[in-house]
């Protein structure tokens, strides 16, 4: 029933605040109208809320609070895309599924979500906390065929295409950090982590991890991750609809991929990191050939690299690493 779930959801979501009459439903799914009602009822025991009046028909009231795959799906196919999306309620990691899916075959690209992870992973071996609390646990499934050297800024490239979505569509002030963080004022809201097998000369496939953290209670995390962490929901001040941010999301990385592979980012990157880069002119301490550095950040080049203005007037371009902001 997952389809007609769908096609019920997409209506209602079309024609919000408005009803959408059970008869108009019942034809388009050529199922009777008791039939449209009993997959309400069943819908409502997962958490939506629907209001039905006599010779109006149904409208949607409220919408679940964690992800739910047929919600992600209407919204996906409101906005006229079509993604392959695996949905899981518990997953180990969405980057491992969506590995094991690649190993086992699966169509490009598609996207694995789920509502909570086991062992989310982080960058350098962190664990990824990923409690069931209406976040987004994301991973994005790519075969590029192009040579290493040609990725090398995807993951820049896509957070900012994620600055860019949730800056205009939920006016939230969301910041990249280089390389791999994405901050709302000055704190860690999301991060990503991309994985890629390569052969000699060419990136056979790629996942893109993205968690962010949106209805979260960060109250409620390990005390270490509480102090630097925040939610979009805290900066807006009520929850988002994770449904809707989910399908965004998943548009804006799916398309900004494909806007890549036609070599949008050797025009835009630079331009766009320097509309949402957050450490254009402060004082950092970064990485060079595995020495710690200090100096100004002063944006990106186009090859993703940090450009890092040291005190004795050295510009560097740094390549790999973690960088921190001096406080003093
Ligand atoms: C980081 O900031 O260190 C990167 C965190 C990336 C977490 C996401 S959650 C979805 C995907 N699955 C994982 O196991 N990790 C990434």
């Amino acid at each position: 029933m997952p389809q007609t779930d769908i096609v019920i959801l997409k209506a209602l979501l079309e024609n919000q605040p408005g009803f959408v009459s059970g008869n108009l439903l019942a034809n388009e799914l050529g199922i009777s109208r008791v039939g449209v009602w009993a997959r309400l009822e069943k819908m409502r025991d997962m958490n939506f809320s629907f209001e039905a009046i006599r010779h109006r028909g149904y409208r949607l009231l409220q919408e679940p609070p964690t992800l739910n795959d047929r919600l992600v799906r209407a919204y996906l196919a409101l906005y006229g895309n079509a993604l392959d999306v695996s949905y899981l309620s518990e997953v180990d990691s969405t980057n491992s599924e969506a590995e094991r899916l690649l190993a086992a075959g699966h169509r490009t690209p598609f996207a694995v979500l789920a509502a909570t992870q086991t062992a989310g992973r982080g960058r350098l071996g962190r664990t990824w906390h990923s409690p069931n609390e209406g976040n987004l646990y994301a991973s994005f499934a790519f075969r590029p065929q192009l040579p290493p050297m040609n990725m090398q800024t995807i993951t820049l490239w896509l957070g900012l295409k994620v600055c860019e979505i949730l800056n205009e569509e939920y006016q939230l002030p969301v910041r990249i950090k280089w390389p791999n963080d994405l901050l709302l004022e000055g704190k860690k809201v999301a991060g990503m982590l991309t994985e890629a097998r390569i052969d000699t000369d060419r990136t056979r496939d790629l996942v893109f991890g993205l968690g962010m953290n949106v209805n979260g209670n960060i109250r409620n995390y390990p005390r270490e991750i509480a102090g630097i962490a925040t939610s979009l929901a805290a900066q807006k001040g009520e929850p988002l609809l994770i449904n809707q941010v989910a399908a965004r999301v998943c548009i804006a990385i799916i398309e900004g991929y494909n806007a890549f592979m036609e070599g949008a980012a050797k025009e835009d990157l630079v331009k766009l990191w320097n509309q949402y880069d957050c450490l254009c002119g402060r004082q950092v301490r970064g990485e060079f050939r595995g020495q710690p550095v200090d100096g100004e950040a002063a944006g990106i080049d186009s090859d993703g690299c940090l450009i890092l203005k040291g005190s004795n007037g050295r510009t560097l371009h740094l390549s790999a690493g973690e960088v921190h902001l001096h406080t003093r």
